[in-house]
């Protein structure tokens, strides 16, 4: 069932940085803003054991997990570099009263 999650204010989501933000069940998500839109995805990388929030770097709408230089698209989670090949988890994101929420 969904359950919709609070994760932080609007406002500490910035243009190329990468926030990380906890989940209810111990894991992390990665926040971005891309062209003014917030966008969560699981924190981590799908090929190891890297935090994005962490080791990688955001570029426009596509974040380098500096491990193995591996990439996805942050709006969809595609992989869009290799090693990278399986997607990552992403999560709708509504803004409500400045504070960002995802549906888990
Ligand atoms: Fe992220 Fe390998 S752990 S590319």
């Amino acid at each position: 069932m969904a359950e919709t999650v609070i994760l932080c204010s609007a406002d500490e989501v910035v243009e190329g940085e990468i926030k990380q933000a906890p989940l209810p069940d111990g894991t992390n998500v990665a926040l971005y803003r891309v062209a003014g839109t917030i966008y969560a995805t699981a924190d981590m990388c799908t090929h190891g054991e890297a935090s994005l929030s962490e080791e990688g770097l955001i570029n426009g709408k596509i974040v380098e997990c500096t491990f193995h230089f591996g990439t996805f698209d942050v709006t969809t989670g595609e992989p869009t570099g290799m090693p990278c090949e399986i997607p990552l988890k992403t999560y709708p994101v509504t803004v409500a009263d400045g504070k960002v929420q995802i549906e888990v």
